[in-house]
């Protein structure tokens, strides 16, 4: 039996089945250099996945490893109940470039765990239980955000502490509104958002949620200024507007350094993850001082912002703001964007091609359009096997997920697309 044939034994006994793992033969990687990986078999990979958009700036970067080495070699962790100074200066950097006014930060392990906390304070700011999500949103996996999060195959329950209601976000392509122009699109999604007010709820809704580009919604990007036309119906109501940047977050989609910023609005809370910490577990909620000031109870975070993960986090954004990786996202972003492009021209089983910066999404049809998950899963396979990892996604499963490290090089792009190229081949004469 092979290294990940046992491994994979062994994880079925003892972990649980809904853990979900990609491929048939699952794989295990052991290491990293810049984009590059390793699995426990000695294959290697051109990662355009980087741990679920995660892995930032790129494997073993020499800073972020030092900075949490000389923080291992002090002290791992020592709880909220103590002054933590890497926290502090990680609050001040991300409030100050969060663009929230009068910003305090709350951080946590997961973005899970961050959502949670944003939707606690937006109830306890409102007074209300009632909470807007986009249709085909993923938010997270506690029961909180599972009650919010848009996709049957992501939710586990149907209990809930909130009453929510799912509206339209940009998921066009499957929209009812698909034939409209984006403006016209945009007027009638709004126009819906306004009838779910006055239809489902009692109109003092404590807060709308949405990712600016779905990430496990397959890389779903409604058109710019959506979000500021729904937003301006929420400002009618007193509604909150909360960004989850956990997958859009620090300058991954190239054009902006937040997702938000696409829609021309400032959003009341923002909540960040994945990869601010590249690979540590860190993430957070930021609001303004009113609404982060909101709860009455005390509370803590046993290994919410701890010293390692701040420090790590600290040095993490330091090396993407030095290197400016949001333009590197942008320009490498453009390069993928067009070869994925010129890819599709040559298979009509393309669908759509859509996403931006380091975030391209690729959805597979049929030829009358239907989803086509056997060939997106196909074609996951086929890159695998030629050395490239990629993610999958969207309510169908149809849809690619291409989201390399912020870091990657213009001749990695090429060579991602070409194996890109070679997997969507093999896989359609399949
Ligand atoms: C947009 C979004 N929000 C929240 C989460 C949950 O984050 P975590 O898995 O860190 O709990 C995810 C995870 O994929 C996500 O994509």
């Amino acid at each position: 039996m092979g290294k990940h044939a046992d491994l994979l034994a062994r994880h079925k006994e003892v972990l649980p089945s809904w853990l979900a793992l990609y491929y048939e033969d699952p794989i295990s990687l052991v290491d990293g250099d810049g984009r590059r990986v390793t699995d426990a078999e000695g294959n290697e990979y051109l990662d355009f996945f980087g741990g679920i958009l995660t892995t930032m700036s790129g494997y073993r970067v020499p800073e972020v490893v030092a900075a949490i080495k000389r923080q291992a070699d002090r002290m791992l962790h020592t709880s909220t109940l103590y002054l933590i100074e890497s926290q502090i200066e990680l609050a001040e950097k991300i409030a100050g470039l969060s663009g929230i006014p009068d910003a305090k930060v709350f951080f946590t392990n997961s973005g899970t765990e961050a959502n949670d906390a944003a939707l606690m304070l937006a109830t306890q700011y409102r007074r209300s239980n009632q909470i807007l999500a986009i249709r085909g949103s993923y938010h997270g996996k506690s029961h909180s955000t599972v009650a919010i999060t848009g996709q049957k195959a992501w939710s586990a329950t149907s209990f809930s502490p909130f009453s929510v209601s799912y509206v339209h976000g940009g998921y066009k392509l499957r929209s009812p509104f698909r034939h409209l122009p984006d403006h016209e699109f945009t007027g009638a999604c709004v126009d819906d958002l306004r009838d779910v007010l006055s239809i489902a709820t009692a109109g003092d809704v404590a807060a709308m949620i949405a990712e600016p580009i779905q990430g496990v919604g397959g890389f779903v990007t409604p058109p710019d200024g959506f979000f500021g036309a729904m937003k301006e119906v929420l400002d009618e109501y007193g509604i909150l507007f909360i960004s989850d940047e956990v997958q859009t977050g620090w300058g991954r989609t190239g054009e902006h350094f937040w997702g938000f910023q696409a829609h021309g609005i400032t959003p009341d809370m923002l909540t960040f993850a994945k990869g601010l910490g590249n690979g540590l577990a860190i993430a957070g909620v930021v609001a303004r001082a009113e609404v982060m000031d909101a709860l009455a109870a005390n509370s803590i975070s046993t290994f919410g912002g701890n010293p390692l993960a701040t420090a790590g986090a600290l040095a993490n954004l330091e090396y993407v703001l030095e290197h400016d990786l949001q333009t590197n996202a942008l320009k490498m972003g453009n390069q993928l964007k067009n070869g994925i492009h010129h890819i599709a021209d040559d298979a009509p089983e393309i669908v759509e091609v859509r996403g931006k910066g380091l975030m391209v999404g690729v959805e597979f049809g049929q030829t009358d359009g239907s989803p086509d998950p056997a060939l997106t899963a196909r074609v996951m396979e086929r890159a695998k096997a030629g050395g490239l990892l990629i993610g999958k996604g969207g309510l169908y499963g149809n849809t690619l997920r291409i989201a390399p490290p912020l870091s990657i090089t213009e001749e990695e792009v090429d060579e991602g697309l070409h194996k890109l190229k070679a997997a969507i081949d093999e896989a359609r004469k399949e």
